[in-house]
Protein backbone atom coordinates (compact mmCIF):
# COMPACT_ATOMS: atom_id res chain seq x y z
CA UNK A 1 0.00 0.00 0.00
CA UNK A 2 1.26 3.78 -0.81
CA UNK A 3 -0.07 7.02 0.34
CA UNK A 4 0.60 10.26 -2.29
CA UNK A 5 0.24 13.43 -0.56
CA UNK A 6 0.50 16.81 -2.77
CA UNK A 7 2.08 19.75 -1.23
CA UNK A 8 2.52 23.38 -2.70
CA UNK A 9 5.31 25.67 -3.01
CA UNK A 10 4.93 29.23 -0.92
CA UNK A 11 5.80 32.82 -1.63
CA UNK A 12 5.30 35.46 0.94
CA UNK A 13 3.19 38.44 -0.26
CA UNK A 14 5.51 40.65 2.84
CA UNK A 15 7.82 39.45 4.35
CA UNK A 16 8.97 41.72 7.14
CA UNK A 17 12.18 40.83 9.08
CA UNK A 18 13.00 42.12 12.67
CA UNK A 19 16.51 42.12 14.65
CA UNK A 20 18.55 38.46 15.14
CA UNK A 21 17.01 37.00 18.24
CA UNK A 22 19.47 35.38 20.29
CA UNK A 23 18.60 31.45 19.13
CA UNK A 24 20.07 32.76 15.89
CA UNK A 25 16.40 32.97 13.82
CA UNK A 26 14.86 36.58 13.42
CA UNK A 27 11.59 37.28 14.34
CA UNK A 28 8.80 37.69 11.24
CA UNK A 29 5.42 39.57 10.62
CA UNK A 30 4.76 37.29 7.17
CA UNK A 31 2.20 36.60 4.74
CA UNK A 32 2.64 33.09 3.34
CA UNK A 33 0.81 32.66 -0.24
CA UNK A 34 0.21 29.40 -1.55
CA UNK A 35 0.95 28.97 -5.29
CA UNK A 36 0.30 26.60 -8.00
CA UNK A 37 3.56 24.54 -8.24
CA UNK A 38 3.91 21.70 -6.63
CA UNK A 39 5.55 18.58 -5.04
CA UNK A 40 4.38 14.73 -4.61
CA UNK A 41 5.58 12.58 -1.73
CA UNK A 42 4.50 9.05 -2.02
CA UNK A 43 5.33 6.43 1.19
CA UNK A 44 5.37 3.33 1.65
CA UNK A 45 6.13 0.58 4.36
CA UNK A 46 10.13 -0.69 4.25
CA UNK A 47 12.36 -2.06 6.31
CA UNK A 48 15.22 1.21 6.67
CA UNK A 49 14.28 4.78 5.97
CA UNK A 50 15.14 5.36 2.13
CA UNK A 51 14.13 8.47 -0.19
CA UNK A 52 14.36 8.66 -3.98
CA UNK A 53 13.86 11.86 -5.85
CA UNK A 54 12.75 12.92 -9.43
CA UNK A 55 11.71 15.97 -10.99
CA UNK A 56 9.80 18.10 -13.81
CA UNK A 57 11.54 19.39 -16.47
CA UNK A 58 13.62 22.34 -15.39
CA UNK A 59 14.24 21.74 -11.96
CA UNK A 60 17.51 20.62 -10.62
CA UNK A 61 17.34 17.81 -8.20
CA UNK A 62 21.74 18.60 -7.12
CA UNK A 63 20.96 20.03 -3.52
CA UNK A 64 18.12 17.80 -2.50
CA UNK A 65 20.13 15.42 -0.01
CA UNK A 66 18.82 11.64 -0.92
CA UNK A 67 19.96 10.55 2.80
CA UNK A 68 19.01 10.86 6.33
CA UNK A 69 19.27 14.70 6.17
CA UNK A 70 16.47 14.56 3.55
CA UNK A 71 14.23 16.82 4.71
CA UNK A 72 10.92 14.53 4.53
CA UNK A 73 13.12 11.47 6.43
CA UNK A 74 13.68 13.83 8.99
CA UNK A 75 9.21 14.43 9.21
CA UNK A 76 8.63 10.47 9.08
CA UNK A 77 11.64 10.15 11.93
CA UNK A 78 10.04 12.49 13.85
CA UNK A 79 6.03 11.48 13.35
CA UNK A 80 7.29 8.29 14.40
CA UNK A 81 9.22 9.37 17.42
CA UNK A 82 6.04 11.39 18.54
CA UNK A 83 4.22 8.28 18.62
CA UNK A 84 6.63 5.91 19.98
CA UNK A 85 6.20 3.48 16.48
CA UNK A 86 9.66 1.60 15.38
CA UNK A 87 8.80 1.88 11.82
CA UNK A 88 10.89 3.08 8.65
CA UNK A 89 8.96 3.96 5.30
CA UNK A 90 10.66 4.50 1.41
CA UNK A 91 9.89 8.45 0.48
CA UNK A 92 9.52 9.23 -2.98
CA UNK A 93 9.69 12.70 -4.23
CA UNK A 94 8.68 14.08 -7.40
CA UNK A 95 10.18 17.85 -7.21
CA UNK A 96 8.23 20.27 -9.19
CA UNK A 97 9.12 23.35 -7.30
CA UNK A 98 12.41 24.58 -7.84
CA UNK A 99 15.10 23.59 -5.39
CA UNK A 100 16.98 26.28 -3.21
CA UNK A 101 14.57 28.72 -5.19
CA UNK A 102 13.02 30.53 -2.21
CA UNK A 103 9.85 28.53 -2.92
CA UNK A 104 10.26 26.41 0.69
CA UNK A 105 10.19 23.29 -1.32
CA UNK A 106 12.00 21.50 1.38
CA UNK A 107 9.40 22.46 3.50
CA UNK A 108 6.50 21.21 1.32
CA UNK A 109 8.22 17.81 1.21
CA UNK A 110 8.31 17.72 5.52
CA UNK A 111 4.78 18.94 5.70
CA UNK A 112 3.32 16.27 2.90
CA UNK A 113 5.92 13.35 4.38
CA UNK A 114 3.69 13.99 8.12
CA UNK A 115 0.59 13.93 6.20
CA UNK A 116 1.19 10.87 4.25
CA UNK A 117 2.71 8.63 6.91
CA UNK A 118 0.27 10.00 8.85
CA UNK A 119 -2.94 7.92 7.07
CA UNK A 120 0.05 5.15 5.99
CA UNK A 121 0.30 4.01 9.71
CA UNK A 122 -3.32 5.40 10.45
CA UNK A 123 -1.82 7.39 13.47
CA UNK A 124 -4.60 9.96 13.56
CA UNK A 125 -2.23 12.99 14.67
CA UNK A 126 -4.01 15.75 15.86
CA UNK A 127 -3.71 19.14 13.89
CA UNK A 128 -2.27 20.64 17.10
CA UNK A 129 0.45 17.94 16.74
CA UNK A 130 1.12 17.63 13.13
CA UNK A 131 1.71 21.77 12.94
CA UNK A 132 3.96 21.36 16.54
CA UNK A 133 5.87 18.61 14.75
CA UNK A 134 6.03 20.63 11.62
CA UNK A 135 7.28 23.59 13.67
CA UNK A 136 10.66 21.54 14.74
CA UNK A 137 11.14 20.95 11.11
CA UNK A 138 11.59 24.55 9.37
CA UNK A 139 10.05 27.88 9.79
CA UNK A 140 7.91 27.50 6.93
CA UNK A 141 6.55 24.17 7.41
CA UNK A 142 3.59 24.83 9.38
CA UNK A 143 2.39 26.44 6.75
CA UNK A 144 3.18 24.42 4.01
CA UNK A 145 0.45 21.60 6.01
CA UNK A 146 -2.23 24.48 5.99
CA UNK A 147 -1.33 26.58 2.75
CA UNK A 148 -4.20 29.29 0.88
CA UNK A 149 -2.91 32.79 2.60
CA UNK A 150 -1.74 33.15 6.13
CA UNK A 151 -0.01 35.51 8.45
CA UNK A 152 3.29 33.66 9.83
CA UNK A 153 4.54 35.16 13.51
CA UNK A 154 7.07 34.12 15.38
CA UNK A 155 10.02 32.65 13.16
CA UNK A 156 7.95 32.16 10.88
CA UNK A 157 5.90 29.03 12.54
CA UNK A 158 2.85 30.42 14.14
CA UNK A 159 0.21 30.42 11.18
CA UNK A 160 -3.25 32.28 11.51
CA UNK A 161 -5.04 32.11 8.21
CA UNK A 162 -5.88 35.83 6.40
CA UNK A 163 -9.51 36.11 4.38
CA UNK A 164 -8.19 36.11 1.04
CA UNK A 165 -10.88 36.85 -1.34
CA UNK A 166 -8.60 36.86 -4.79
CA UNK A 167 -7.67 34.77 -7.82
CA UNK A 168 -4.54 35.75 -8.17
CA UNK A 169 -2.04 34.65 -11.08
CA UNK A 170 1.62 34.55 -10.82
CA UNK A 171 4.63 34.35 -13.24
CA UNK A 172 7.61 32.22 -10.79
CA UNK A 173 10.93 32.92 -12.76
CA UNK A 174 14.05 30.41 -11.66
CA UNK A 175 17.53 30.94 -11.66
CA UNK A 176 19.88 28.35 -12.41
CA UNK A 177 21.97 28.74 -8.95
CA UNK A 178 20.71 28.69 -5.63
CA UNK A 179 20.37 30.82 -2.51
CA UNK A 180 20.82 29.79 0.88
CA UNK A 181 18.52 31.11 3.26
CA UNK A 182 21.33 31.57 6.30
CA UNK A 183 23.37 33.81 4.23
CA UNK A 184 20.82 36.04 2.73
CA UNK A 185 19.63 36.24 6.72
CA UNK A 186 23.65 37.32 7.21
CA UNK A 187 23.39 39.73 4.55
CA UNK A 188 20.56 41.38 6.31
CA UNK A 189 22.45 41.81 9.16
CA UNK A 190 25.37 42.89 7.86
CA UNK A 191 23.32 45.60 5.94
CA UNK A 192 22.42 47.24 9.23
CA UNK A 193 19.03 45.34 8.95
CA UNK A 194 19.36 44.09 12.92
CA UNK A 195 20.00 47.32 14.03
CA UNK A 196 16.86 48.84 12.91
CA UNK A 197 15.16 47.81 16.21
CA UNK A 198 11.04 47.28 16.62
CA UNK A 199 9.03 44.50 15.55
CA UNK A 200 7.63 43.94 11.97
CA UNK A 201 4.32 44.45 11.04
CA UNK A 202 2.19 43.34 7.94
CA UNK A 203 0.80 46.23 6.43
CA UNK A 204 -2.87 46.65 6.55
CA UNK A 205 -2.87 47.87 2.77
CA UNK A 206 -1.78 44.31 2.19
CA UNK A 207 -4.45 42.62 4.13
CA UNK A 208 -7.27 45.32 2.23
CA UNK A 209 -6.28 44.63 -1.08
CA UNK A 210 -6.32 40.28 -0.16
CA UNK A 211 -9.38 41.00 1.29
CA UNK A 212 -10.76 43.33 -2.07
CA UNK A 213 -9.00 40.21 -4.33
CA UNK A 214 -8.26 43.57 -6.03
CA UNK A 215 -4.65 43.10 -8.20
CA UNK A 216 -3.58 46.67 -8.71
CA UNK A 217 -4.07 47.27 -4.89
CA UNK A 218 -2.09 43.88 -4.51
CA UNK A 219 0.97 45.18 -6.60
CA UNK A 220 1.35 47.82 -4.01
CA UNK A 221 1.44 46.58 -1.33
CA UNK A 222 3.97 43.76 -1.67
CA UNK A 223 7.40 43.99 0.45
CA UNK A 224 10.29 41.74 1.13
CA UNK A 225 13.27 43.02 3.22
CA UNK A 226 14.94 40.37 2.30
CA UNK A 227 15.26 41.31 -1.51
CA UNK A 228 18.03 43.87 -0.56
CA UNK A 229 20.21 41.56 1.19
CA UNK A 230 19.22 39.18 -1.96
CA UNK A 231 20.75 41.30 -4.63
CA UNK A 232 23.28 42.40 -2.11
CA UNK A 233 24.54 38.46 -2.98
CA UNK A 234 23.12 38.05 -6.56
CA UNK A 235 23.39 41.51 -8.27
CA UNK A 236 22.70 39.85 -11.31
CA UNK A 237 18.68 38.99 -10.29
CA UNK A 238 18.41 43.04 -10.93
CA UNK A 239 17.80 42.59 -15.01
CA UNK A 240 15.11 39.85 -14.16
CA UNK A 241 13.32 42.31 -12.12
CA UNK A 242 13.62 44.92 -14.65
CA UNK A 243 12.89 42.25 -17.52
CA UNK A 244 9.96 41.20 -15.18
CA UNK A 245 8.88 44.98 -15.13
CA UNK A 246 9.49 45.38 -19.23
CA UNK A 247 7.21 42.10 -19.97
CA UNK A 248 4.37 44.25 -18.12
CA UNK A 249 4.05 42.35 -14.65
CA UNK A 250 1.93 44.73 -12.23
CA UNK A 251 4.98 44.16 -9.74
CA UNK A 252 7.84 42.08 -9.13
CA UNK A 253 9.08 40.79 -6.00
CA UNK A 254 12.17 38.27 -4.44
CA UNK A 255 10.29 34.89 -3.01
CA UNK A 256 11.10 34.72 0.43
CA UNK A 257 14.91 34.70 0.80
CA UNK A 258 15.00 34.54 -3.33
CA UNK A 259 16.76 33.69 -6.14
CA UNK A 260 13.32 32.64 -7.58
CA UNK A 261 11.52 36.35 -8.54
CA UNK A 262 7.49 36.39 -8.63
CA UNK A 263 5.56 38.44 -10.80
CA UNK A 264 1.97 39.45 -10.29
CA UNK A 265 -0.57 39.23 -13.31
CA UNK A 266 -3.96 40.54 -13.77
CA UNK A 267 -5.52 37.03 -14.59
CA UNK A 268 -4.45 34.18 -16.54
CA UNK A 269 -4.37 35.15 -19.65
CA UNK A 270 -2.15 38.09 -18.47
CA UNK A 271 0.56 35.28 -16.60
CA UNK A 272 0.77 33.27 -20.13
CA UNK A 273 1.30 36.64 -21.93
CA UNK A 274 4.33 37.61 -19.08
CA UNK A 275 5.49 33.94 -19.17
CA UNK A 276 5.72 34.06 -22.96
CA UNK A 277 7.34 37.34 -23.13
CA UNK A 278 9.90 36.03 -20.08
CA UNK A 279 10.80 32.40 -22.27
CA UNK A 280 11.10 35.15 -25.45
CA UNK A 281 13.86 37.05 -22.99
CA UNK A 282 15.86 33.35 -23.36
CA UNK A 283 14.50 32.43 -19.56
CA UNK A 284 14.01 28.69 -19.58
CA UNK A 285 12.76 28.44 -16.05
CA UNK A 286 9.33 29.93 -16.54
CA UNK A 287 5.97 28.87 -14.73
CA UNK A 288 2.22 30.61 -14.72
CA UNK A 289 0.74 29.84 -11.42
CA UNK A 290 -2.52 30.62 -9.36
CA UNK A 291 -3.05 31.40 -5.91
CA UNK A 292 -4.12 30.64 -3.14
CA UNK A 293 -3.97 26.77 -3.44
CA UNK A 294 -4.29 23.95 -0.24
CA UNK A 295 -1.73 22.75 1.85
CA UNK A 296 -0.47 19.46 1.59
CA UNK A 297 -3.23 17.02 1.04
CA UNK A 298 -3.47 13.45 0.07
CA UNK A 299 -4.33 12.33 -3.66
CA UNK A 300 -3.84 8.66 -4.02
CA UNK A 301 -4.91 6.68 -1.07
O1 LIG B 1 13.74 27.28 10.08
P1 LIG B 1 14.65 26.95 8.94
O2 LIG B 1 15.42 25.68 9.17
O3 LIG B 1 13.94 26.94 7.62
O4 LIG B 1 15.70 28.12 8.86
C1 LIG B 1 16.89 28.02 8.11
C2 LIG B 1 17.83 29.15 8.52
O5 LIG B 1 17.32 30.41 8.08
C3 LIG B 1 18.03 29.32 10.01
O6 LIG B 1 19.05 28.49 10.49
C4 LIG B 1 18.41 30.79 10.13
O7 LIG B 1 19.76 30.99 9.76
C5 LIG B 1 17.57 31.43 9.03
N1 LIG B 1 16.29 31.94 9.55
C6 LIG B 1 16.27 33.09 10.31
N2 LIG B 1 15.09 33.58 10.79
C7 LIG B 1 13.91 32.96 10.48
C8 LIG B 1 13.91 31.81 9.69
C9 LIG B 1 15.10 31.31 9.23
O8 LIG B 1 17.32 33.68 10.59
N3 LIG B 1 12.78 33.49 10.94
Amino acid sequence: MSVTVRAAAKFNLHLGVGPLREDGYHPLATVYHAIGLYDDVTVRDAAQWEVAVTAEDHIALGEVPTGDDNIAVRAGRALAGHHGVDRAAKIEIHKGIPVAGGLAGGSADAAAALVALDRLWALETSDEDLLSLAAQLGSDVPFALIGATAIGGGRGEIVAPVPDNGAWWWVAVGNEQGLSTPSVYRAFDELGGSDRGGDPQVSEGLLAALAKGDPDLLAGALANDLQAPALSLRPDLAQTFADGEEAGALAVQLSGSGPTIMMLCRDATHAREVAGAMQAKAYDRVWAAPGPVAGAHVVTY
